[in-house]
Protein backbone atom coordinates (compact mmCIF):
# COMPACT_ATOMS: atom_id res chain seq x y z
CA UNK A 1 0.00 0.00 0.00
CA UNK A 2 1.77 3.68 -1.03
CA UNK A 3 0.67 5.74 1.84
CA UNK A 4 3.85 8.02 1.27
CA UNK A 5 5.18 6.68 4.21
CA UNK A 6 2.78 8.15 6.26
CA UNK A 7 1.07 6.16 9.23
CA UNK A 8 -2.48 5.25 8.64
CA UNK A 9 -4.54 6.54 10.33
CA UNK A 10 -8.56 5.82 10.89
CA UNK A 11 -11.30 8.66 9.79
CA UNK A 12 -13.12 9.96 12.07
CA UNK A 13 -15.95 11.90 10.26
CA UNK A 14 -17.52 11.74 6.83
CA UNK A 15 -19.40 14.15 5.06
CA UNK A 16 -22.47 13.07 3.00
CA UNK A 17 -23.30 15.12 0.11
CA UNK A 18 -26.25 13.59 -0.48
CA UNK A 19 -27.32 16.13 -3.04
CA UNK A 20 -26.01 19.35 -5.30
CA UNK A 21 -29.43 20.36 -5.33
CA UNK A 22 -30.44 23.43 -3.29
CA UNK A 23 -32.56 26.16 -3.88
CA UNK A 24 -29.98 28.78 -2.72
CA UNK A 25 -27.23 29.94 -4.70
CA UNK A 26 -24.27 31.39 -2.32
CA UNK A 27 -21.47 32.73 -4.25
CA UNK A 28 -19.04 30.92 -1.83
CA UNK A 29 -20.96 27.37 -2.26
CA UNK A 30 -18.22 24.92 -0.94
CA UNK A 31 -19.89 22.35 -3.77
CA UNK A 32 -17.50 21.76 -7.44
CA UNK A 33 -18.72 24.18 -10.73
CA UNK A 34 -19.55 21.00 -12.19
CA UNK A 35 -22.52 19.68 -9.91
CA UNK A 36 -23.67 16.48 -9.91
CA UNK A 37 -27.03 15.64 -11.48
CA UNK A 38 -30.17 14.49 -9.80
CA UNK A 39 -30.19 11.15 -11.95
CA UNK A 40 -26.71 10.58 -10.59
CA UNK A 41 -27.22 10.36 -6.81
CA UNK A 42 -26.95 7.27 -4.55
CA UNK A 43 -29.79 6.23 -3.36
CA UNK A 44 -30.91 5.63 0.23
CA UNK A 45 -29.98 1.52 -0.02
CA UNK A 46 -26.21 2.46 -1.03
CA UNK A 47 -25.95 5.32 1.48
CA UNK A 48 -27.03 2.74 4.46
CA UNK A 49 -24.39 0.34 3.34
CA UNK A 50 -21.70 3.17 3.08
CA UNK A 51 -22.49 4.55 6.83
CA UNK A 52 -21.96 0.75 7.86
CA UNK A 53 -18.96 0.43 6.08
CA UNK A 54 -18.01 4.08 7.75
CA UNK A 55 -18.74 2.77 11.23
CA UNK A 56 -16.63 -0.39 10.41
CA UNK A 57 -13.99 1.85 9.48
CA UNK A 58 -13.96 3.80 12.82
CA UNK A 59 -15.89 6.95 12.02
CA UNK A 60 -18.11 8.28 14.42
CA UNK A 61 -19.76 11.27 12.99
CA UNK A 62 -21.63 11.35 9.63
CA UNK A 63 -22.49 14.97 8.38
CA UNK A 64 -25.57 14.83 6.32
CA UNK A 65 -25.44 17.77 3.71
CA UNK A 66 -25.54 18.77 0.16
CA UNK A 67 -26.36 20.82 -1.80
CA UNK A 68 -29.75 20.87 0.79
CA UNK A 69 -29.96 17.42 1.91
CA UNK A 70 -34.03 18.37 2.93
CA UNK A 71 -34.21 18.08 -1.42
CA UNK A 72 -34.00 14.49 -1.18
CA UNK A 73 -37.47 12.61 -0.81
CA UNK A 74 -36.04 9.45 1.41
CA UNK A 75 -33.76 11.96 3.85
CA UNK A 76 -35.82 10.27 7.10
CA UNK A 77 -34.79 6.83 5.57
CA UNK A 78 -31.32 7.80 4.97
CA UNK A 79 -31.01 9.85 8.69
CA UNK A 80 -32.41 6.22 9.94
CA UNK A 81 -29.68 4.17 8.54
CA UNK A 82 -26.83 6.35 9.76
CA UNK A 83 -28.51 6.14 13.42
CA UNK A 84 -28.66 2.00 12.72
CA UNK A 85 -24.83 1.96 11.54
CA UNK A 86 -24.19 3.63 15.44
CA UNK A 87 -23.15 6.84 13.81
CA UNK A 88 -24.00 10.52 15.67
CA UNK A 89 -25.89 12.48 12.98
CA UNK A 90 -25.18 16.07 12.40
CA UNK A 91 -27.92 17.29 9.49
CA UNK A 92 -26.24 20.58 7.22
CA UNK A 93 -28.66 22.58 6.36
CA UNK A 94 -30.02 25.71 4.93
CA UNK A 95 -33.23 25.83 6.83
CA UNK A 96 -35.18 26.01 3.66
CA UNK A 97 -37.40 22.29 2.90
CA UNK A 98 -37.14 21.49 6.11
CA UNK A 99 -40.76 21.65 7.56
CA UNK A 100 -41.82 21.12 11.09
CA UNK A 101 -43.31 17.91 9.86
CA UNK A 102 -39.92 16.94 8.19
CA UNK A 103 -37.84 17.59 11.25
CA UNK A 104 -39.98 15.64 13.48
CA UNK A 105 -39.26 12.97 11.76
CA UNK A 106 -35.99 13.14 11.05
CA UNK A 107 -35.80 13.50 15.20
CA UNK A 108 -37.68 10.23 15.50
CA UNK A 109 -35.16 8.37 12.93
CA UNK A 110 -31.89 9.46 15.03
CA UNK A 111 -31.34 13.08 14.08
CA UNK A 112 -28.60 14.36 16.58
CA UNK A 113 -27.73 17.85 15.75
CA UNK A 114 -28.24 20.44 13.50
CA UNK A 115 -26.16 22.96 11.89
CA UNK A 116 -27.61 26.06 9.79
CA UNK A 117 -25.63 28.45 8.25
CA UNK A 118 -26.88 32.28 8.20
CA UNK A 119 -26.05 34.73 5.47
CA UNK A 120 -25.89 37.82 7.23
CA UNK A 121 -27.88 39.72 10.46
CA UNK A 122 -29.60 41.54 8.17
CA UNK A 123 -32.62 39.94 6.30
CA UNK A 124 -32.49 42.04 3.28
CA UNK A 125 -28.23 41.69 2.99
CA UNK A 126 -28.93 37.67 3.98
CA UNK A 127 -31.46 37.29 1.72
CA UNK A 128 -29.21 38.90 -1.45
CA UNK A 129 -26.37 36.73 -0.56
CA UNK A 130 -28.32 33.84 -0.66
CA UNK A 131 -29.71 34.19 -3.69
CA UNK A 132 -32.90 33.33 -2.46
CA UNK A 133 -35.59 35.49 -1.15
CA UNK A 134 -36.94 34.37 2.79
CA UNK A 135 -34.10 32.70 3.28
CA UNK A 136 -33.41 34.50 6.18
CA UNK A 137 -37.25 34.21 7.52
CA UNK A 138 -37.00 29.93 6.95
CA UNK A 139 -33.73 29.72 8.72
CA UNK A 140 -34.83 31.63 11.79
CA UNK A 141 -38.10 29.36 11.51
CA UNK A 142 -36.53 26.08 11.65
CA UNK A 143 -33.83 27.00 14.31
CA UNK A 144 -36.99 27.76 16.70
CA UNK A 145 -38.63 24.61 15.70
CA UNK A 146 -34.87 22.75 16.46
CA UNK A 147 -34.53 24.80 19.61
CA UNK A 148 -38.25 23.68 20.81
CA UNK A 149 -37.27 20.16 20.18
CA UNK A 150 -34.29 20.09 22.20
CA UNK A 151 -31.74 19.24 19.39
CA UNK A 152 -28.59 20.78 19.79
CA UNK A 153 -27.72 23.62 17.44
CA UNK A 154 -25.04 25.26 15.76
CA UNK A 155 -24.89 28.44 13.78
CA UNK A 156 -22.28 29.24 10.96
CA UNK A 157 -21.61 32.33 9.71
CA UNK A 158 -19.78 32.68 6.34
CA UNK A 159 -18.05 36.09 6.51
CA UNK A 160 -16.77 37.97 3.89
CA UNK A 161 -16.58 41.60 2.60
CA UNK A 162 -20.25 42.28 2.37
CA UNK A 163 -21.11 41.38 6.02
CA UNK A 164 -17.75 40.88 8.24
CA UNK A 165 -18.63 44.10 9.87
CA UNK A 166 -21.68 42.87 11.52
CA UNK A 167 -19.88 40.20 13.29
CA UNK A 168 -21.41 41.08 16.97
CA UNK A 169 -24.87 41.28 15.55
CA UNK A 170 -24.18 38.17 13.79
CA UNK A 171 -23.41 36.40 17.07
CA UNK A 172 -26.54 38.22 18.58
CA UNK A 173 -28.50 36.56 16.05
CA UNK A 174 -26.69 33.05 17.02
CA UNK A 175 -27.89 33.54 20.09
CA UNK A 176 -31.35 34.70 19.97
CA UNK A 177 -31.69 31.93 17.87
CA UNK A 178 -31.00 29.56 20.36
CA UNK A 179 -27.75 27.96 19.37
CA UNK A 180 -24.96 26.80 21.39
CA UNK A 181 -22.12 27.50 19.47
CA UNK A 182 -21.57 29.86 16.43
CA UNK A 183 -18.71 29.33 13.91
CA UNK A 184 -17.44 32.34 12.26
CA UNK A 185 -16.36 30.74 8.93
CA UNK A 186 -13.97 33.01 6.81
CA UNK A 187 -14.61 32.34 2.86
CA UNK A 188 -12.10 29.86 1.73
CA UNK A 189 -11.41 30.72 -2.50
CA UNK A 190 -12.22 27.36 -3.78
CA UNK A 191 -14.92 26.59 -6.66
CA UNK A 192 -17.37 29.38 -6.24
CA UNK A 193 -15.77 31.29 -3.86
CA UNK A 194 -13.06 31.24 -6.24
CA UNK A 195 -14.86 32.61 -9.16
CA UNK A 196 -16.49 35.11 -6.51
CA UNK A 197 -12.81 35.71 -5.00
CA UNK A 198 -12.72 39.85 -5.78
CA UNK A 199 -16.18 40.29 -5.01
CA UNK A 200 -15.94 38.44 -1.27
CA UNK A 201 -12.65 39.73 -0.10
CA UNK A 202 -12.50 41.67 2.69
CA UNK A 203 -10.12 44.32 3.56
CA UNK A 204 -6.80 43.98 6.15
CA UNK A 205 -8.50 46.48 8.23
CA UNK A 206 -11.92 45.03 8.39
CA UNK A 207 -10.05 41.52 9.29
CA UNK A 208 -8.23 42.67 12.05
CA UNK A 209 -11.11 44.56 13.39
CA UNK A 210 -13.44 41.13 13.41
CA UNK A 211 -10.53 39.47 15.10
CA UNK A 212 -10.70 41.68 17.55
CA UNK A 213 -14.33 41.42 17.74
CA UNK A 214 -14.44 37.73 18.27
CA UNK A 215 -12.07 38.48 21.27
CA UNK A 216 -14.67 40.95 22.90
CA UNK A 217 -17.44 38.46 21.74
CA UNK A 218 -16.12 35.45 23.50
CA UNK A 219 -15.32 37.12 27.00
CA UNK A 220 -18.70 38.81 26.82
CA UNK A 221 -20.66 35.72 26.04
CA UNK A 222 -18.32 33.06 27.75
CA UNK A 223 -20.63 29.74 29.33
CA UNK A 224 -23.78 31.46 26.87
CA UNK A 225 -22.37 30.39 23.72
CA UNK A 226 -18.88 28.76 22.40
CA UNK A 227 -17.20 30.99 19.41
CA UNK A 228 -15.59 28.91 17.06
CA UNK A 229 -13.47 31.35 14.57
CA UNK A 230 -9.71 31.16 12.55
CA UNK A 231 -7.87 34.07 10.47
CA UNK A 232 -8.40 33.84 6.90
CA UNK A 233 -6.38 32.06 4.26
CA UNK A 234 -5.50 35.01 2.50
CA UNK A 235 -4.39 37.02 5.88
CA UNK A 236 -3.21 35.04 8.11
CA UNK A 237 0.85 34.17 8.46
CA UNK A 238 0.74 30.13 8.36
CA UNK A 239 -1.66 27.87 6.53
CA UNK A 240 -4.39 25.66 8.13
CA UNK A 241 -3.90 22.35 8.50
CA UNK A 242 -6.72 21.69 5.98
CA UNK A 243 -9.38 18.77 6.69
CA UNK A 244 -6.53 17.55 9.52
CA UNK A 245 -4.18 16.53 7.08
CA UNK A 246 -4.52 15.06 3.55
CA UNK A 247 -6.16 11.72 4.00
CA UNK A 248 -6.01 11.74 7.58
CA UNK A 249 -9.36 12.22 9.60
CA UNK A 250 -12.40 12.99 7.00
CA UNK A 251 -13.72 11.50 4.04
CA UNK A 252 -16.49 13.15 1.87
CA UNK A 253 -18.50 11.35 0.13
CA UNK A 254 -20.26 13.25 -3.61
CA UNK A 255 -23.85 12.32 -4.37
CA UNK A 256 -22.55 10.31 -7.23
CA UNK A 257 -20.67 8.10 -4.46
CA UNK A 258 -16.71 9.06 -5.48
CA UNK A 259 -15.05 9.30 -2.44
CA UNK A 260 -12.68 12.60 -1.89
CA UNK A 261 -10.11 13.50 0.87
CA UNK A 262 -11.69 16.89 1.02
CA UNK A 263 -14.66 18.65 -0.84
CA UNK A 264 -12.19 20.59 -3.34
CA UNK A 265 -10.50 17.41 -4.53
CA UNK A 266 -11.64 17.33 -7.74
CA UNK A 267 -9.91 20.99 -8.35
CA UNK A 268 -6.77 18.94 -8.63
CA UNK A 269 -6.61 17.75 -12.35
CA UNK A 270 -4.77 13.94 -12.80
CA UNK A 271 -6.01 12.72 -9.48
CA UNK A 272 -8.02 8.89 -9.35
CA UNK A 273 -10.99 9.10 -6.88
CA UNK A 274 -12.85 6.11 -5.95
CA UNK A 275 -16.32 5.16 -6.07
CA UNK A 276 -18.16 3.23 -3.48
CA UNK A 277 -20.68 1.67 -6.10
CA UNK A 278 -17.15 -0.01 -7.21
CA UNK A 279 -15.08 -0.18 -3.48
CA UNK A 280 -15.73 -0.85 -0.15
CA UNK A 281 -14.84 2.54 1.64
CA UNK A 282 -12.20 0.60 3.63
CA UNK A 283 -10.21 -0.44 0.39
CA UNK A 284 -10.71 3.37 -0.99
CA UNK A 285 -9.27 4.86 2.74
CA UNK A 286 -6.28 2.26 2.71
CA UNK A 287 -5.86 1.95 -0.99
CA UNK A 288 -7.03 4.76 -3.54
CA UNK A 289 -4.93 7.00 -5.51
CA UNK A 290 -6.39 10.14 -4.83
CA UNK A 291 -6.11 8.98 -0.66
CA UNK A 292 -2.62 8.54 -0.96
CA UNK A 293 -1.19 10.92 -3.52
CA UNK A 294 -0.80 13.39 -0.42
CA UNK A 295 -0.33 10.99 2.85
CA UNK A 296 1.84 12.38 5.41
CA UNK A 297 4.82 15.02 4.41
CA UNK A 298 7.05 13.36 2.05
CA UNK A 299 5.81 14.39 -0.98
CA UNK A 300 5.93 18.35 0.16
CA UNK A 301 9.21 20.34 -0.52
CA UNK A 302 12.15 20.70 1.52
CA UNK A 303 10.83 24.10 2.85
CA UNK A 304 8.28 21.98 4.62
CA UNK A 305 9.76 18.43 5.60
CA UNK A 306 12.67 20.14 7.20
CA UNK A 307 10.13 22.66 9.36
CA UNK A 308 9.38 21.86 12.58
CA UNK A 309 5.24 22.75 11.80
CA UNK A 310 5.11 20.34 9.45
CA UNK A 311 2.84 17.85 11.88
CA UNK A 312 1.18 20.95 12.57
CA UNK A 313 -0.22 21.89 9.61
CA UNK A 314 0.79 18.96 6.94
CA UNK A 315 2.41 22.14 4.08
CA UNK A 316 -1.14 23.74 4.53
CA UNK A 317 -4.49 22.74 1.97
CA UNK A 318 -3.24 21.43 -1.46
CA UNK A 319 -6.49 22.62 -3.31
CA UNK A 320 -5.21 25.77 -2.21
CA UNK A 321 -1.46 24.93 -3.39
CA UNK A 322 -2.90 23.69 -6.86
CA UNK A 323 -5.04 26.38 -7.55
CA UNK A 324 -2.22 29.51 -6.51
CA UNK A 325 1.04 28.00 -7.88
CA UNK A 326 -0.27 25.11 -9.98
CA UNK A 327 1.53 22.30 -8.33
CA UNK A 328 -0.97 20.37 -5.42
CA UNK A 329 2.27 19.53 -3.80
CA UNK A 330 3.49 23.08 -3.47
CA UNK A 331 3.81 24.63 -0.05
CA UNK A 332 0.54 26.28 0.51
CA UNK A 333 1.01 29.99 -0.52
CA UNK A 334 -0.59 30.84 2.43
CA UNK A 335 2.17 29.92 4.16
CA UNK A 336 4.94 33.45 5.00
CA UNK A 337 7.53 31.17 4.23
CA UNK A 338 6.09 30.25 1.02
CA UNK A 339 8.39 31.28 -2.09
CA UNK A 340 5.05 32.09 -3.76
CA UNK A 341 3.51 34.40 -0.58
CA UNK A 342 3.62 37.30 -2.24
CA UNK A 343 0.71 36.09 -4.51
CA UNK A 344 -1.61 35.94 -1.77
CA UNK A 345 -0.70 39.22 -0.52
CA UNK A 346 -1.37 40.54 -3.66
CA UNK A 347 -4.48 38.73 -4.11
CA UNK A 348 -5.57 40.07 -0.89
CA UNK A 349 -5.65 43.41 -1.87
CA UNK A 350 -7.91 42.60 -4.51
CA UNK A 351 -11.70 44.21 -3.72
CA UNK A 352 -14.25 44.22 -6.76
CA UNK A 353 -17.79 45.26 -6.13
CA UNK A 354 -18.95 42.90 -8.66
CA UNK A 355 -22.56 41.26 -8.90
CA UNK A 356 -22.05 37.50 -7.67
CA UNK A 357 -21.68 34.55 -9.68
CA UNK A 358 -24.24 32.51 -7.98
CA UNK A 359 -23.83 28.79 -7.40
CA UNK A 360 -26.58 27.59 -9.68
CA UNK A 361 -27.12 24.11 -11.48
FE1 LIG B 1 3.76 24.75 7.42
FE2 LIG B 1 5.44 24.27 5.36
FE3 LIG B 1 5.03 26.78 6.18
FE4 LIG B 1 6.39 25.08 7.73
S1 LIG B 1 7.01 25.85 5.71
S2 LIG B 1 4.80 26.49 8.40
S3 LIG B 1 5.30 23.12 7.30
S4 LIG B 1 3.50 25.39 5.29
FE1 LIG C 1 -8.58 20.28 -0.46
FE2 LIG C 1 -7.71 21.88 1.50
S1 LIG C 1 -9.59 21.99 0.41
S2 LIG C 1 -6.85 20.00 0.83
Amino acid sequence: MATNGAALSRPLGLLAELTHRCPLGCPYCSNPIALDPRGDELDAATWARVFREAAALGVLQVHLSGGEPASRRDLVDIMRSARDAGLYTNLITSGVGVTPKLLGALADAGLDHVQVSIQDSEQKSADHIAGYEGAYARKRALAAEVVAMKIPLTVNVVVHRANIARIEEQVALALDMGAARVEIAHVQYYGWALKNRAALMPTREQVDAAVKAVEVLRARHHGRIVIDAVVPDYHARFPKPCVGGWGRRSLNVTPAGKVLPCHAAESIPGLEFWSVRDHPLEEIWTSSPAFNAFRGTDFLPELCRTCDRREVDFGGCRCQAFALTGDARATDPVCHLSPHHRLVEELAVVQEDRVYSYRRM
